[in-house]
């Protein structure tokens, strides 16, 4: 468990400094490196004072996080949990001792919502069905089966469920989509590439890779070339993130299509932040503004592309 403290204005936790505590997933992919970026800089510009810890992956490690937040009486804790279930013990402790929680980026299945105060980040599910609807629409007149492999994030996690749910819903009613593999390559690129080594391995015929980000994608696509295979067209891609080596691989007709999941939380969480440390009113869920991209769009997006 990695913790540090940075960002603008006053000591540790006194002086009437408002702190923040943010208990981080990792550092598993090109967006959460992105994400953690905004994080520190809009906390910064904010004038808030950041507690910052990398979970690498671990619930526990988040968890621990989190309890030495409630320890050093943070004035507001943020986390993106790493999976879904499993939090209302510690989300009850942070709020017996009345410090509000912030969930970003991913949500948790608590039926007991009055344990955080509000949701920031993504339709996840939206973000599925649009690789799906991309999926009907570029194999819609294939004559034949169309054998799908995907690249599923970390297990438990709400990205990796409701990127799955949406994709699964969106190509049902085509018996002829059929996706004959589906594993977990947990966001990470050597573990995407392992996984489509596998994949390759295994099946006789993939027409297509649904990877739930770009980093497997990424990780995919040095495995299809390595079989000796050309990857946007033996094997045609679309992942979830929109990452600048991704949009370059778009571009560079390796992927097929992005759907874009927003990093940059950074400024809206920190004026959220500031309103729940105030005791105002916020929206219980706020949704991310997103696009997606094809070749074309990913070349004009690139030279402006932040991260
Ligand atoms: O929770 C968001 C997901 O987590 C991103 O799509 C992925 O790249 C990251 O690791």
């Amino acid at each position: 468990l990695l913790l540090s403290a940075c960002g603008g204005g006053g000591g540790a936790g006194g002086g009437g400094a408002l702190t923040l505590g943010f208990a981080q997933v990792g550092a598993e992919s090109g967006w959460r490196t992105a994400n953690t970026k905004s994080i520190q800089e809009s906390a910064k510009a904010a004038g808030i004072e950041l507690k910052f810890s990398d979970a690498q992956q671990k619930q526990e490690n988040q968890i621990a996080a989190i309890r030495s937040y409630i320890q050093q009486k943070v004035k507001v804790i943020a986390f993106s949990p790493v999976v879904e279930s499993g939090w209302d013990t510690v989300l009850k402790e942070a709020k017996t001792a009345n410090i509000p929680v912030i969930l970003t980026d991913r949500a948790v299945d608590s039926p007991d919502k009055s344990l955080y105060k509000t949701f920031l980040g993504s339709d996840f599910v939206a973000e599925g069905r649009k690789a799906g609807e991309w999926l009907a629409e570029e194999f819609g007149s294939a004559a034949g089966d169309v054998s799908i492999v995907e690249l599923q994030g970390t297990t438990g996690s709400a990205p990796a469920n409701d990127r799955k749910k949406g994709f699964a819903d969106v190509i049902a009613p085509n018996p002829k989509f059929k996706v004959v593999a589906s594993q977990t390559g947990e966001f990470t690129r050597a573990k995407g590439k392992e996984v489509m080594e596998a994949f390759l391995k295994s099946q006789p015929k993939i027409d297509v890779l649904y990877a739930h980000n770009d980093d497997m994608a990424l990780g995919a696509i040095e495995a299809i070339e390595a079989a000796g295979k050309v990857p946007g067209k033996d094997i045609k891609i679309v992942s979830v993130d929109g990452v600048r080596d991704a949009l370059q691989a778009l571009a560079d007709g390796k992927i097929n299509h992005v759907v874009e999941c927003n990093p940059l939380l950074g400024p809206q969480l920190m004026d959220l932040v500031k309103k729940v440390a105030a005791g105002e009113q916020v929206p219980p869920r706020i949704e991310t503004t997103e696009t997606e991209f094809d070749q074309a769009s990913a070349k004009a997006a690139l030279p402006q592309r932040q991260y």
